[in-house]
């Protein structure tokens, strides 16, 4: 079916990655591309909300920048009112020539406070929603603006509408199997939750979207390939979700205890490492090596191994450690986000690679909206 396809190509690629930010920054491109549409924006559905989860904006940020507004973490309730709400629940396209213009009589309207917020200006709008196979709800994609020849903004065509609404449903396999995955994922961290009261699964989700942030800020620098910036990003999302699942075999009542811990206490606790890896080392291809060398190697100190310690294992650290430092403990007050980040910088070069706690100090903006999506309840 898929030499039928005209995606054939972009599918094929696509079915390459299982990171579900990955997997939405490609299908906003190329169906931002079949319509030349200056900005765009994906919801997924979760629960009874659409969660903004990927966004493109080429007037306000370079689409290579992307990543850096991830976590800015709308949540519309799904009703009628809005139009991405509208067309999650008649599971139609919408197809808006002026968003200015909408009779008074739609149940929806246009909320215009990104564009007062932003100095954007939305004309028009294609609504697809995004359906698994079975016709279950994924999410919604929106476009925005399409250009004309002239640069000015123009409606979006049948033919538009047709081949993006082609484009997602032939996607939508890959998108369901990478959402399924992020489901397993979060089931081992609910496991370790049970074990592990005083980890709620948010200290896992915050270190690896902040480890792999951490990623792009310094592979950005060194100037690497996209390409293999995603395919890195990739394999490290999980690893690092996944960086204390040796805790499982940890005595509970070593975890979540203060930094009182006795000489073999701290041991057996440090144990989670090795028992981590060990657990990776039997998941086959599912998790890679990265998720391996991660969880061995994710306390190791840089001026114990310095460039030898796996990149992977690097970040995790800085991410892991920041997250430590801004959680209320009950030995230690938690620290500000920008006095945390200052702590991390001044152990450049002893506790942690210093090229990358330099990146942390470059972040502030992600990380304050990282902690506002994985808030601790
Ligand atoms: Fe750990
Ligand atoms: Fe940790």
């Amino acid at each position: 079916m898929r030499e039928d396809s005209p995606f054939g190509d972009f599918l094929d690629n696509l079915a390459g990655y299982r990171n579900v930010d990955i997997i939405l920054d490609r299908i906003l491109l190329r169906s931002r591309e079949l319509c030349l549409a200056e900005a765009g924006t994906i919801f997924l559905l979760e629960g009874e909300d659409l969660i903004f989860a990927y966004t493109h904006n080429d007037r306000l940020f370079p689409v290579e920048n992307a990543y850096r507004h991830i976590y800015a973490g709308t949540r519309l309730p799904l009703s009628h009112d809005s139009l991405a709400g509208h067309c999650a629940l008649t599971r139609k396209a919408l197809n808006i020539p002026n968003v200015r213009r909408i009779p008074k009589i739609a149940p929806y309207s246009f909320n215009d406070a990104f564009d007062k917020k932003s100095g954007f200006r939305t004309v028009s709008m294609l609504m697809i929603p995004m359906l698994k196979r079975g016709g279950g709800l994924l999410g919604v994609m929106q476009l925005i603006n399409a250009q004309g020849d002239t640069g000015r903004v123009r409606s979006f065509s049948p033919r538009m509408e047709r081949l993006t609404g082609l484009l997602t449903k032939e996607a939508a396999q890959t998108l369901e199997n990478s959402r399924d995955r992020q489901q397993s994922l979060r089931r081992l961290l609910r496991v370790l939750h049970l074990h592990d009261p005083s980890e709620s699964g948010k200290h896992a989700e915050r270190t690896a979207a902040l480890a792999v942030l951490l990623y792009y800020q310094w592979a950005q620098k060194q100037g690497q390939d996209a390409e293999q910036m995603r395919r890195y990003a990739d394999e490290l999302h999980p690893a690092v979700l996944l960086h204390d699942l040796g805790k499982i075999g940890v005595r509970p009542e070593l975890l979540g205890k203060p930094a009182t811990l006795t000489e073999t206490e701290s041991v057996a606790l440090a144990e989670h490492c090795r028992l981590g890896a060990e657990l990776m080392a039997d998941a086959g291809n599912e998790l890679s090596e990265l998720a391996r060398d991660t969880a061995l190697l994710h306390h190791q100190r840089w001026d114990q191994g310095g460039p030898d310690i796996p990149l992977c294992a690097r970040l995790a650290a800085i991410a892991d450690a920041f997250d430590a430092l801004v959680r209320p403990r009950a030995h230690a007050a938690a620290l500000a986000l920008d006095d945390a980040a200052a702590l991390i910088r001044n152990q450049a070069g002893q506790a942690f690679d210093p090229e990358l706690a330099e990146c942390l100090g470059e972040m502030q903006d992600v990380i304050e909206k990282i902690y506002q999506r994985f808030e601790e309840e």
